[in-house]
């Protein structure tokens, strides 16, 4: 149990479908604390930085002229556990066997055009929020309602 931030980018297939007010009403219900946000055009650099891990995979340049194709919105969102508790809002990556409720579940139907991104791990959080924001635009504020939605031992642990 920690204290994280987690990147999010809503693909171009969100965009599209007008699913960015959806996705983040869902983050911000949840408890989420938002911490930036922008809509930019990825490009190739950033792409094959953001999914090198997958540089070998015979999607790759497919993915990367999809994600380059129009603009996208990054997130950066906080919370305990942020990580975790925004994959499992989003779903797992083939939208039509995504678990109802979730995102995917609910908007999704195919595996490349999937909406959303979500980091998978605290590290690559650290990496993705690096490649898109700068240190100035990510904000450290007080979220009135974290009084709400966390215990005093919950807070206490930031
Ligand atoms: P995401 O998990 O956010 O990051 C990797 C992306 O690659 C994934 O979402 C899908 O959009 C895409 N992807 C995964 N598998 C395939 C595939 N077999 N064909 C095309 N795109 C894929």
């Amino acid at each position: 149990m920690q204290w994280t931030q987690t990147a999010v980018l809503v693909k171009p297939d969100g965009l599209q479908r007008g699913l960015i007010g959806e996705i983040i009403n869902r983050f911000e219900r949840k408890g989420l604390k938002l911490v930036g946000i922008k809509m930019i055009d990825m490009d190739d650099e950033m792409l094959s930085e953001w999914y090198a891990e997958h540089k070998d995979k015979s999607f790759f340049g497919d993915l990367k002229s999809f994600m380059s194709s129009m603009p996208i919105v990054a997130m950066v969102w906080g919370g305990i556990d942020a990580v975790s508790v925004v994959r499992k809002l989003v779903g797992t990556t083939l939208g039509r066997e995504a678990e109802g409720g979730s995102i995917r579940g609910d908007f999704g139907m195919s595996q490349q055009f999937n909406l959303i991104h979500a980091s998978a791990s605290d590290e690559d959080a650290k990496r993705e929020i690096g490649i898109v924001f700068d240190k100035d635009e990510l904000f450290a504020y007080e979220h009135a309602m974290e009084q709400l939605i966390y215990a005093d031992y919950e807070r206490s642990l930031k």
